[in-house]
């Protein structure tokens, strides 16, 4: 009943309504101040990171004392203009209803709690400021990602979560069974044996769903997932999660220059997205969070990302006379403090890295004539590292067989993967953005456990 008649707080503050009289809000209470005379209560209802405040002129008259922070109540009145206040507009209380108590021990009181604390409290945190203002941010700007593709004609497909395939071949995969993992049964060699398992081998959660955007690109033109991904690597970073949400475009006669003109139009539209269309997430981390974020986001869609090479990269790499942990060689991966230095000191720009080492790239990219790098593209930005990882794929049939060959892979397995190069092959391109990455670098939160709202890292998947 009260669910249709009610009007959101947003529109409130927002001056969206028509009608001052006969408003019902339902909603959380944050904080109650009580006099004699009069009685405030700061309403929040999740439709915005501002409360509406709620003001009872007859205090005696309500059930104030069940009312307590936390409360979920619901308030029937009017609402008023004031003036001089940054937000001008409040509501005068006729009838308050208490749908919910909350008892004295409800954690989340008026003062400041860290980010750390919070995260032990995942189910109550959405209801702090700073993650219901993350929440609604993940909303708009997963929709600005689709309006990105959908505007250019890409088609949203669904990868499949199971899998039998590693894709990127990092041995990261978590296993998917049904087996009694305390008895499985074995073959003759004593090994597991698979192939009584649910589905008749062995199976795992996708870490990347670009095998299957292949194919449907190959089918359909010009394709995107965004999608939960899982990798079971152990890194306890700040910019790693064991499940996190990718968004991967595959286009069909695309090579790798072309989809780097992609990826470049793909995060400035979301930085513009996220001034325009998500004002109120964006003042909120640049009071609260960064004071330069609005500022940062400016600068990167002004800005031309600069392009080099793997090679170039190791060249001003050695040449910057910094003394890195890690050391600077051809043929090593690059390691963040590297990347970090490229995109934050060197260039102080988005990055695009391409032609990487084939021995430390995934066999699915497209070999150089140099027999030596693939065409292969890191995007690195400054604070976050690496926000996008894609290449170009290798389209020739005997190429990419003696590459699979090269990494040991199971050909047969991957039959259907090689059949999309015998049947009318095209030269085809992909990348993939981990979208905690670009929210991180968005929003200038700092730890990805704070941006995804129940994060799973090694040691971490309750809630
Ligand atoms: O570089 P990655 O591993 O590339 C792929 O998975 C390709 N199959 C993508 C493709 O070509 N379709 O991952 C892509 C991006 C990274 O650049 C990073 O932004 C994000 O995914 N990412 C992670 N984000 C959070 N936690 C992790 N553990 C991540 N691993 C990768
Ligand atoms: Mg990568």
């Amino acid at each position: 009943m009260d669910y249709y008649e009610r009007v959101k707080i947003n529109n409130i503050i927002n001056d969206k309504i028509s009608d001052y009289d006969d408003i019902t809000v339902l909603g959380w209470v944050r904080t109650k101040r009580v006099t004699k005379n009069i009685a405030f209560i700061e309403l929040n209802d999740g439709s915005t990171v501002h409360n509406l405040q709620i003001v009872v002129l007859e205090p005696e008259k309500h059930p104030l004392e069940e009312i307590s922070n936390g409360a979920s109540i619901k308030v029937e009145g009017y609402l008023e203009k004031v003036e001089g206040r940054e937000q001008d507009i409040e509501m005068k209380a006729k009838k308050i209803t208490v749908i919910g108590q909350a008892p004295e021990d409800y954690v989340l009181q008026k003062k400041r709690h860290t980010f750390e604390f919070l995260r032990e409290i995942a189910h109550l945190r959405p209801r702090t400021n700073t993650l219901s203002v993350v929440n609604r941010f993940r909303s708009k700007m997963s929709y600005a990602v689709h309006q990105f593709f959908q505007e250019r004609d890409f088609h949203y497909i669904h990868a499949p979560i199971i899998t039998t395939g590693d894709a990127e071949g990092a041995g990261e995969m978590f296993k998917v069974t049904t087996l009694d993992p305390a008895n499985p049964p074995r073959d003759e060699a004593g090994e597991i044996d698979y192939s009584q398992d649910f589905f008749g081998q062995e199976t795992g959660l996708t870490v990347s769903g670009q095998l299957q955007a292949e194919l449907l690109a190959c089918a359909l033109g010009d394709v995107y997932t965004f999608g939960p991904t899982f990798r079971a690597e152990n890194s306890n970073t700040s910019r790693h999660a064991s499940e996190f949400w990718m968004i991967e475009p595959e286009m069909a006669f695309c090579d790798l220059e072309e989809m780097t003109v992609l990826i470049e139009d793909f995060i400035k539209y979301l930085f513009q997205y996220a001034l325009d269309k998500a004002e109120e997430e964006m003042m909120f981390f640049n009071k609260n969070i960064d004071e330069d974020r609005i500022e940062v986001l400016r600068d990167i869609i002004k800005a031309d990302f600069a392009h080099i090479t793997y090679t170039e990269a190791v060249d001003i790499l050695q040449a910057s006379g910094e003394s890195f942990e890690y050391p600077v060689e051809w043929g090593n991966d690059l390691q963040s403090e590297h990347e970090r230095y490229l995109t934050e000191k060197h260039f102080q720009k988005p990055v695009m890295v391409t032609d990487y080492p084939k021995k430390i790239k995934a066999f699915y990219m497209r070999e150089n004539d140099d027999d030596k790098t693939v065409r292969a593209v890191d995007c690195l930005v400054p604070e976050v590292g690496e926000i996008v990882g894609g290449s170009q794929r290798e389209e020739r049939l005997e190429v990419l067989k003696r590459r699979m060959e090269e990494e040991n892979m199971d050909l047969e397995k991957y039959d259907w993967f090689l059949d999309i190069r015998r049947y009318g092959t095209v030269p085809h391109s992909g990348f993939g953005l981990g979208f905690e990455r670009i929210l991180m670098y968005l929003s200038g939160m700092g730890n990805i456990r704070d941006i995804i709202p129940f994060p799973r890292t090694p040691g971490n998947a309750k809630f």
